[in-house]
């Protein structure tokens, strides 16, 4: 009796375990499809852009794809912004807004598990990403035509096909609209 009770234990571990792989990777490959697969931004390269986006009181500053949301909590703590993230995987949504809580940001920062794709850019000051190559000529074009003049895109890693950067600092390009 006691063996069998042990095997069902095992087998309810064992699935759920599959289960939770199952859905980890499809979140996984979803996001690097529409997007970028994740990987954070080092804290040194964070503190880099917050340093390079200038950011100021009362901005409204958004990361397209969030991940675990370093990047608007220290946003949040350089100056008093309004923080907005969008996260399609949803471990990493609800790993960053547990953070975000634990930070004590709550108010500051509002984090949505959708898709970037869909989201007019118009009311952000601050636009932060950190794509793959293939997926930078789409979001050049959305950013130029939803972009209000005078908004910063402080970019990790790539560069825009057309547009040129205003600064070009340790692999972090910022552009001006
Ligand atoms: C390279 S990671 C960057 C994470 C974070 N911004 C950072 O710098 O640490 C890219 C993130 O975008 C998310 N992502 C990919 N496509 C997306 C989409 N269409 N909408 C929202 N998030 C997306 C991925 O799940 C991943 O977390």
């Amino acid at each position: 009796m006691f063996n069998i009770i042990i095997s069902y234990i095992l087998l309810f571990l064992a699935l759920a375990f599959l289960l939770g792989s199952a859905v980890f990777m499809f979140y996984r490959t979803y996001a690097m499809i529409s997007g970028a697969p994740y990987a954070g931004t080092k804290k040194v390269r964070v503190n880099k852009m917050i340093e390079l986006a200038n950011l100021q009181d009362g901005q409204r500053v958004v990361d397209l794809g969030s991940g675990d949301g370093r990047i608007l909590i220290a946003a949040a703590r350089a100056a008093d912004i309004e923080g907005i993230g969008y996260e399609l995987d949803l471990f990493l949504y609800l790993w960053s807004k547990i953070k975000v809580k634990k930070a004590g940001l709550g108010d500051k920062i509002k984090i949505y598990r959708q898709s970037y794709w869909s989201v007019n850019m118009r009311d952000f000051d601050t636009v932060f990403i950190f794509l793959i190559p293939y997926k930078m000529k789409r979001m050049e074009k959305k950013l130029q035509r939803e972009l209000r003049p005078g908004v910063k895109v402080v970019s990790h890693g790539f560069s825009f096909p057309n547009w040129q950067p205003v600064i070009k600092e340790a692999r972090i390009l910022v552009y001006q609209k």
